[in-house]
């Protein structure tokens, strides 16, 4: 892939495949007066959006700056790939978008929800509502047979038996596991049990599904599957979907890549979703 940025906003055809658009962005994340101006909805579906977001570790009383002021903005019902090499800070990323760790310093708004409004327990209350996880180690609880973990969110939210039953059953057809409802993770293969997780990710129909390195231990066949499986997921459900990898060669399955360099981002490419005129530019951030 060519790396070299576009102007800001300007288009260019990509043969085969999807048409991107790209910038640099560093030289947003500082101005407090543009990123105030950041979209909080594209059209009527609320995105996700960070602004000014920081994130120190301290190590050994030493502070360790991960994530150095971003911007951006998570389309709705797009794939979107976070990309960046071991230590970028993907995870750390991630992990604040997922409201599993907070900001020293910035807003992160989800689904229309600024989460740094939130205590603790309305935090872990909106996570279970309207973000999935999937992990790149499954996170399965090996007791129950993968019926069992994809219901396991569905029993906490209070859902009635027969809805349960029903949504899960809709679940382990749609992940092509129908034959399996009774295995334990431990009598799975890697790749049934992740198409285990996305079913549980998807089980309470969240606004958004992030996935860190969902492909990373599995061999390179069967992450192509369950990365065209997410991609499916995604297309039908209509949801966001944000994934992150360090391996470039999932630059082709994305409408919107993220990349990301020493806790800043360094470039943005998205391409026209179904429906749209042209894809948003860089400006989509700052317009
Ligand atoms: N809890 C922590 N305490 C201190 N430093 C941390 C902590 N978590 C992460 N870091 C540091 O933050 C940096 C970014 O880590 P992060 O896990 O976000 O990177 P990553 O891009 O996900 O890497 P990988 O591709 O290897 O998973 C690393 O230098 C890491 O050592
Ligand atoms: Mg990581």
């Amino acid at each position: 892939m060519d790396n070299a940025p576009d102007k800001p906003g300007t288009t260019r055809a990509r043969r085969p495949g999807p048409t991107f658009t790209s910038a640099r962005f560093t030289h947003f994340s500082m101005s407090s007066a543009l990123t105030s101006l950041m979209p909080t909805r594209i059209g009527h579906e609320p995105a996700t959006v960070l602004k000014g977001v920081h994130k120190t570790y301290r190590l050994d009383a030493v502070d360790v700056p991960v994530i150095r002021g971003i911007d951006v903005l998570v389309r709705p019902a797009a794939f979107t790939v976070l990309l960046g090499p071991s230590g970028s800070g993907k995870t750390t990323l991630l992990n604040l978008i997922g409201g599993i760790d907070r900001p020293d310093q910035g807003s992160v708004q989800v689904a229309g929800q600024d989460l740094g409004t939130l205590d603790d327990d309305a935090l872990a209350a909106f996570r279970g509502e309207h973000i999935g996880f999937i992990f790149q180690n499954f996170n399965l609880l090996p007791v129950l047979d993968a019926y069992e973990n994809i219901e396991y969110p569905l029993v906490l939210a209070g859902l009635a038996p027969r809805r349960r039953a029903q949504r899960v059953e809709r679940l382990l057809k749609a992940v092509g596991l129908a034959d399996r409802a009774r295995n334990k993770p431990g009598e799975l293969s890697g790749g049934q049990r992740q198409r285990v997780a996305i079913a549980r990710a998807l089980a309470r129909k969240p606004r958004l599904v992030i996935a860190d390195e969902p492909t990373a231990n599995l061999d390179s066949q069967t992450g192509t599957a369950i990365l065209q499986l997410m991609r499916q997921m995604q297309a039908r459900y209509r949801i966001s979907f944000l994934f992150s990898s360090h391996d470039p060669g999932l630059i082709g399955s994305a409408d919107d890549l993220i990349f990301l360099r020493d806790g800043q981002i360094r470039q943005i490419r998205r391409r026209t979703l179904p429906g749209e005129a042209s894809a948003p530019s860089s400006r989509l951030s700052t317009a």
